[in-house]
């Protein structure tokens, strides 16, 4: 038996992380790799009283097949809760999708053309890259000063198709964009011809202080803005959503019925049985401001204790910046330490992290010394114990 597989597919890569995160199944590994939130920060009982809830009050209905556009009292519930001044989002523009992972997807699909430039930070998320590339785009590098990425690349000419920004707590580097960046970036969208996707599954994860508007809210024409339930409820309901650009113009039109045709042909529609779950959780009883609170104080402390534990342990010569919020310290070895090389030696000794390579897209800008660290899902011990553990693999 013979047959081809699509061109495109030679484009399709596996994601590091997925790799790396087998590796980390063997027993006795303490793996700071994955970004998966503590366990115990779901919040189990609450959704199981919801699903009694919806089950028992909706039954059949809430097992049927549903519209593509998603559960319309949760895209009410979306707009409500992102709207603020300058930013008044019409429910009719909120597309629930599965995972803003599939946002970023769908997004892909309807954007890029073979060819196409889109800015990216560099590091990056990898999932956005992986989303992005078989759509044969070609990645740039967005050149940043030490405020984050520079604004006039969003004005040059042709300019990019598409820029992609993590604004809070960036995956992987941590930081946060500031309110005046976030500002130069919502006014020079509209002199010139780049669609900035606003990506921010972290937001409501800050340790310090509340990250600043979103660009979408200066800009809500020349934005499409990503959020998720994944980090702030659970990820394995796979319940995300996109806010498409305002406004009656004949591109935004086009992008809005493109992008709910595009999720059409994926996946008719997100699960509808997890959307009025959630939908129950944030309408009945349960309340999200306490429940992101004690998320909040939890990470927060492990934070911390990693911030002491890479203080403690690492080499003098190792660099980091304390993240105000997110998920991920993101440590810079000194120039010599390939982080990719040094794995399976911290795999020998019983720890795991994400070399920093995957998460650049151009071999120009690529830090082989990097490495990612997540601190949500260790206890505090076991965070101390990991990084002991990592110190000397980093020497
Ligand atoms: C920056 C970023 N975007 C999107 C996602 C995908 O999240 P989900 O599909 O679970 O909403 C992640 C997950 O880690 C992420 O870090």
């Amino acid at each position: 038996m013979s047959f081809a597989l699509a061109a495109r597919t030679q484009r399709m890569n596996p994601s590091a992380i997925r790799d790396i995160l087998k590796v980390t199944e063997r027993p006795g590994i303490l793996s700071m790799a994955g970004g998966l939130p503590a366990p115990e920060a779901f919040p189990v009982e609450a959704i199981r009283r919801a699903s009694d809830h919806v089950l028992g009050t909706q039954g059949a209905a809430a097992l049927q097949y549903a519209s593509s556009e998603g559960l319309p009292g949760l895209r009410e519930w979306v707009a409500g809760h992102l709207s603020r001044p300058g930013w008044r989002i019409d429910p009719d523009h909120v597309l629930i999708t599965t995972g803003s992972q599939q946002g970023l997807d769908l997004l892909g699909k309807v954007l890029l053309d073979e060819g196409a430039h889109v800015l990216v930070e560099q590091p990056t998320y990898l999932g956005a890259l992986q989303a992005f590339t078989p759509y044969g785009p070609v990645m740039q590098p967005w050149a940043a000063d030490a405020e984050g990425p520079l604004a006039d690349e969003l004005v040059g000419d042709p300019g990019a198709a598409v820029a992609y920004l993590i604004p809070n707590f960036q995956n992987p580097g941590g930081q946060c964009l500031g309110e005046a960046r976030r500002q130069a970036l919502a006014q020079a969208l509209p002199r010139g011809h780049t669609l900035l996707i606003e990506d921010d599954p972290y937001g409501a994860l800050w340790y310090d202080a509340p990250p600043p508007a979103p660009v979408a809210s200066g800009a809500p024409q020349q934005v499409v803005y990503l959020g998720s339930f994944s980090k702030v409820l659970s990820p394995g309901l796979r319940v995300g959503y996109m806010v498409m650009p305002g406004g009656e113009g004949d591109a935004a039109r086009a992008l809005r019925s493109k992008l709910l045709q595009a999720k059409q042909a994926c996946d008719l529609h997100t699960p509808g049985l997890n959307q009025r779950l959630i939908l129950e959780l944030l309408q009945g009883g349960f309340d999200l401001e306490a429940h992101l609170h004690q998320v909040r104080e939890r990470y927060r402390l492990q934070r911390d204790v990693m911030a002491h534990a890479l203080a403690t342990h690492l080499p003098r010569d190792c660099r980091w910046h304390v993240p105000p919020g997110g998920m991920f310290f993101w440590v810079e070895a000194p120039e010599h330490v390939d982080t990719l090389a040094r794995l399976p030696r911290a795999v020998k000794a019983g720890v795991a992290y994400v070399p920093g390579a995957p998460f650049f897209s151009s071999n120009d800008t690529v830090k082989r010394n990097a490495l990612r660290l997540s601190f949500v899902t260790l206890a505090p011990a076991q965070i101390e114990e990991a990084v002991a553990r990592l110190g000397p693999c980093l020497a």
